[in-house]
């Protein structure tokens, strides 16, 4: 696979970084550990990273405004964060979903504080639809227009929101789930609007969140109080009939002399999107990032496609809650 990617007008390293699992989601996490798992993503040239103001509502950018100061390395990395959520309230969750002109401008100084800089690229991590495009995009294009921000992106919206955002102001990115164990924004307009509109596709939980790497066999492989616990995808016979695509991806790698993880890297790559696999150790980082090594030659994209047609996973990726928030 290429070792970089298109990104608007610069090529960044691929895959990315996703930092989420140092604040949230699947299982605890050692700030000292996610430090040194940071610099080593620095050392080997992984510097392509994603965070969002509502992972850990707000511990993921400090532990990234801190690494990178104590390294001296912000110049070195490329980090993308989101607003979207209105996470400071109190409580458990991810708080409500806001896309508030004053919302993304009070946030985005937030952001700014925790990471000790403005990050490159600036996301609405889900779509709010009672707050009219026309308001939260001019009001997002604003930090472009302002210097604060370089690039503007969208998470988990439709093709329909995609198209207008993009009639209002031009969106650089695109960030949706997107792996061999999720392809439905391949059918549902998404990546053909991106495509068309010159939106960076950014693909997250591009592991299946970790499904893909084989290590996963059942939901008590998974901690308590981790995510995935509470994914349809992941439930009882779910997860048994889910094992298919698994274990036939874990043999096609076998055979092509790779990883599970790094196949489902290089085929997210061969499909012109940018993957932000995340892991908290530097050793699964050496073998995420160690993908770039992985060729897919047109066989065996052909290969991997027949899998991924008929081998579809069973179940909705997120929770009831989670699935309301997605696709606006
Ligand atoms: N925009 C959105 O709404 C959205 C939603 C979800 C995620 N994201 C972003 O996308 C990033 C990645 O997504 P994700 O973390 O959900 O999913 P992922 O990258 O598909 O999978 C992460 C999971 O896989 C495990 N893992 C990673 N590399 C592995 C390897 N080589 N072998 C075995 N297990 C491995 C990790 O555990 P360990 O930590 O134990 O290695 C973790 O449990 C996030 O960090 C976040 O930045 C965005």
């Amino acid at each position: 696979m290429p070792a970089t990617l298109k990104f608007q007008d610069i090529t960044v390293p691929v895959p990315g970084f996703g930092a989420m699992g140092f604040s949230q989601s699947y299982g605890p996490a050692d700030d000292a550990v996610s430090k040194k798992t940071l610099a080593h993503a620095i050392d080997i040239g992984c510097t392509f990273w994603d965070t969002a103001v509502v992972y850990g509502k707000g511990h993921n950018e400090t532990l990234i405004g801190e690494t990178l100061r104590d390294l001296k390395a912000r110049d070195k990395v490329f980090v993308a964060s989101k607003c979207g959520f209105e996470c400071f309230g109190g409580g458990e969750g991810l708080g409500t979903v806001t896309n508030k002109p004053a919302h993304i401008a009070e946030y985005i100084e937030g952001t700014k504080q925790r990471l000790g800089f403005y990050p490159d690229l600036y996301y609405l991590h889900r779509i709010d639809p009672t707050t009219p495009l026309e308001e939260s995009i001019p009001a997002l294009q604003k930090l472009k227009t302002d210097g604060k921000v370089k690039y503007i992106g969208l998470s988990e919206c439709s093709a329909a929101t995609l198209r207008k955002a993009c009639s209002i102001a031009h969106i650089d990115a695109l960030q949706i789930e997107y792996s061999p164990w999720h392809t439905d924004h391949e059918e549902n307009g998404l990546i053909d609007a991106a495509r068309e509109l010159g939106v960076s596709i950014i693909a997250y939980s591009p592991l299946g969140k970790g499904i893909l790497s084989g290590q996963y066999r059942s939901v008590d492989d998974f901690p308590e109080g981790d995510i995935r616990r509470t994914i349809p995808r992941f439930q009882g016979e779910n997860f048994a009939k889910n094992m298919r695509i698994v274990d036939e991806f874990g043999r096609l790698a076998e055979k092509k002399g790779c990883t599970p993880s790094q196949l489902a890297l290089a085929w997210v790559v061969a499909q012109g999107a940018i993957p932000i696999p995340g892991t908290r150790t530097a050793a699964r980082l050496d073998e995420n990032f160690g993908a770039r090594g992985v060729e897919l030659s047109e066989e065996e994209l052909k290969e991997l496609r027949v899998l991924i047609e008929t081998a579809k996973p069973v179940g909705n990726r997120y929770g009831e809650a989670h699935m309301a928030m997605v696709g606006r």
